[in-house]
């Protein structure tokens, strides 16, 4: 599906005492099957942004078009281009209702009239695909379970309805190294398998390097960078702009080149700058080599 975003402002409470502008004049598109990245400091209006390509908010100024239709309009078109949009919101327990994890799954599919068979196939896959075993976690109330198991409910009941574009609003909050590991993987893998967009906002920019290509940084409700990923999350002088601490490979890339080491933004993430430093390191001890080689050979 293809995603316009035009010009979209977005004004909270508007005309009253706690008005707030959380978007303002934001303009982009993203094509079927991107892998995008949206970065910003706390409160740049990161999530205004994905529940309007979601159609879950009403634009003040400007529009979301999916496929060419507003997101938000009333219509039996535009309802059936936001049921291809999943969206996994930032606090789980917002979108987690029903008693038991079965039933949180299968509510999508249950509403969109599919069979009962269909429904417990397509929970099952759901919820293997986010790491839940079905059997272990089918009966149990989602209220009782930890910050990371609900996180993969609510990731489930949104696959469970076989999203062309997945919007993921800091997916791995909540979850422990070797979980948020695992939990990337997993998604990584479905994206692939699927070819839908995916579209991840997030603080962590591992996750953020390891799952898209493209990046967009808001600041103040505004994008202030737009570009592939590895050159803009290389580039400390964009963090530091953000009132972000760079984080520490990139502060190591930084240090490189100011020793002289010419490592291009590009290096990263850490696989990339260790390959980097290596091949940079074995080219400079290859050439001191060659040049105590000469030495040696002139001096005898
Ligand atoms: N329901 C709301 N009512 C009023 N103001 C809101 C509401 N939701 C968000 N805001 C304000 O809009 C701005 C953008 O909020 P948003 O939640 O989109 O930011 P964010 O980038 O997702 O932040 P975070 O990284 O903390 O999740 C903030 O100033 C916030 O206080
Ligand atoms: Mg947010």
């Amino acid at each position: 599906m293809h995603i316009r975003v035009e010009c979209l402002t977005h004004i909270y409470a508007p005309g009253t005492p706690a008005e707030r502008f959380a978007l303002r004049e934001i303009s982009l598109e993203i094509e079927p099957g991107e892998r995008v990245g949206i970065l910003g400091p706390t409160g740049s209006g990161k999530s205004t942004l994905v529940q309007h390509i979601a159609g879950l908010l009403k634009p003040t100024v400007g529009q979301v078009l999916l496929d060419g239709v507003p997101a938000h309009a009333p219509t039996a078109e535009a309802r059936a281009r936001r049921r291809r949009v999943g969206l996994a919101f930032q606090y789980p327990e917002q979108q987690i209702f029903e008693t038991t994890v079965f039933r949180e799954v299968a509510f999508g599919p249950r509403n969109l009239g599919l069979n009962g068979e269909e429904v417990t196939r397509r929970v099952r896959w759901a919820l293997e695909t986010v790491g839940l075993d079905p059997e272990a976690f089918g009966a149990r109330t989602p209220f009782a379970l930890s910050g990371g198991e609900m996180r993969r409910v609510a990731l489930a009941s949104v696959l469970a309805l076989l999203p062309r574009v997945l919007i993921l609003d800091e997916p791995t909050a909540g979850l422990d190294p070797r979980g948020r590991e695992d939990l990337l993987a997993r998604l990584d893998a479905w994206q692939r398998e699927t070819g839908a967009t995916l579209v991840v906002v997030s603080h962590h920019l591992d996750e953020v390097a390891r799952l898209v290509e493209r990046v967009v940084v808001l600041q103040e409700g505004r994008v202030v960078a737009d570009g592939p990923a590895r050159a803009l999350l290389g580039d400390g002088n964009l963090w530091r702009s953000l009132g972000l601490a760079p984080p520490p490979e990139v502060a190591l890339l930084e240090a490189l080149q100011q020793l002289g080491w010419p490592i291009p933004p590009e290096c990263w993430p850490r696989e990339e700058l260790a390959r980097e430093i290596l091949r940079q390191w074995q080219k400079r001890h290859s050439q001191q080599g060659a040049r105590s080689t000469q030495h040696a050979a002139r001096s005898r």
